[in-house]
């Protein structure tokens, strides 16, 4: 089994009339990118602070790292990054002092407090500018800065509340090299608020989906598109000389919602991946050969649509 970086159970807290987060359970795996969606006000935010331990629960409960954030937040925030929304910076001081100010608050031994510091200033390509005060920083810099100091001491488990939002496409690029490295070179654990669903698509291994305070889905993107029913497209690739004969074949298949040609071979849609086995089956049995079977990428812009309109309609 795989480890647990975060394990939720009926995860519960309002403010006042407002129910901010309501029955929240869910798992994210140790390495994983999960995104986490949802719309303005869903409880995300909300959620990054029950998971930190520095906003409590009404009811429910979590485990973050193996450790429960009501009771020992303080050992587990020494294992957690965490960007927020709005990060606090301190504008009359520079950078490197800000960070610096960072790593003995995170505990980062005395000794290594200047190499971590060069070295994350450098990653997220401010090491020219750590000497000028922050106040002088362009919103991109800053977003930048609260980027290196979420990194400063090397948390297993970062979470990143809009981490692209105010960045330049360059930027934001480069962000997104990062959450690779972290996650795939380093085995560290992010979980991404977002709502830009392109980053989305293209970070996450699985996405959780907020609605007023409800996870209403939870899963891969195929998962995801499986479980609302929404079609799954392949492409074939078949023998030039037999392209005609296996278009008939598929065409004839209950199974196959639709069959078109398309740069690579046939493309085919189907609404469960379970049939994928039994049409190539078929085709071989017709002496057809195919040489490749490669499902097309869900839009988890569809997928997002479809979830927050039904949510919308069953409100
Ligand atoms: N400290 C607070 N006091 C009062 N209400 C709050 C507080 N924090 C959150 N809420 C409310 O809880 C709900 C969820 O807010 P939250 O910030 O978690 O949403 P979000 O999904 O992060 O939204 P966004 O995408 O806009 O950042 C909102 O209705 C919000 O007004
Ligand atoms: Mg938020």
């Amino acid at each position: 089994m795989t480890d647990q970086a975060i394990c939720t159970q009926n995860l519960t807290r309002s403010f006042g009339s407002v129910q901010a987060v309501n029955g929240l359970s869910f798992t994210v795996d140790v390495g994983e990118v999960f995104g986490f969606l949802g719309h303005n006000g869903a409880g995300k935010t909300t959620t990054v602070r029950l998971l930190n331990g520095v906003l409590m629960p009404d009811s429910g409960e979590s485990t973050v790292l193996g450790y429960d954030p009501v009771t020992e937040g303080t050992a587990l925030r020494a294992r957690t990054g965490v960007l927020t929304e709005t990060p606090s910076l301190d504008e009359r001081l520079t950078a490197v002092d800000n960070l610096t100010f960072y790593a003995d608050l995170y505990g980062v031994p005395a000794t290594q407090v200047r190499q971590r510091v060069a070295a994350v200033l450098e990653t997220f390509g401010l090491a020219e500018r750590g000497g000028d005060k922050v106040g002088g920083y362009s919103k991109g810099m800053k977003q930048r800065l609260a980027l290196a100091r979420a990194f400063l001491h090397e948390p297993e488990l970062i979470f990143l509340d809009e981490p692209t939002s105010g960045l330049d496409p360059v930027a934001a690029q480069e962000v997104h090299e990062m959450i690779r490295h972290v996650s795939r070179d380093e085995g560290r654990t992010v979980f991404l608020c977002t709502h830009n669903l392109v980053e989305a698509q293209r970070l996450c291994d699985r996405v959780g989906v907020m609605e007023h305070g409800h996870l209403v889905a939870v899963g891969t993107p195929h998962e995801l598109a499986h479980q609302i029913g929404a079609k799954i497209r392949y492409t074939l690739e078949i023998a030039p000389d037999q392209l005609k004969a296996a278009q008939e074949a598929l065409t004839r298949m209950t199974a196959v919602d639709d069959v078109r040609e398309d740069d690579d071979g046939l493309s085919i849609s189907v609404s469960d991946r379970e049939v994928i086995p039994t049409i190539l089956a078929h085709l071989i049995a017709a002496q057809i050969r195919v040489y490749a079977v490669t499902p097309q990428q869900v839009s988890l812009e569809d997928i997002y649509m479809t979830l927050h309109k039904r949510a919308e309609d069953s409100r």
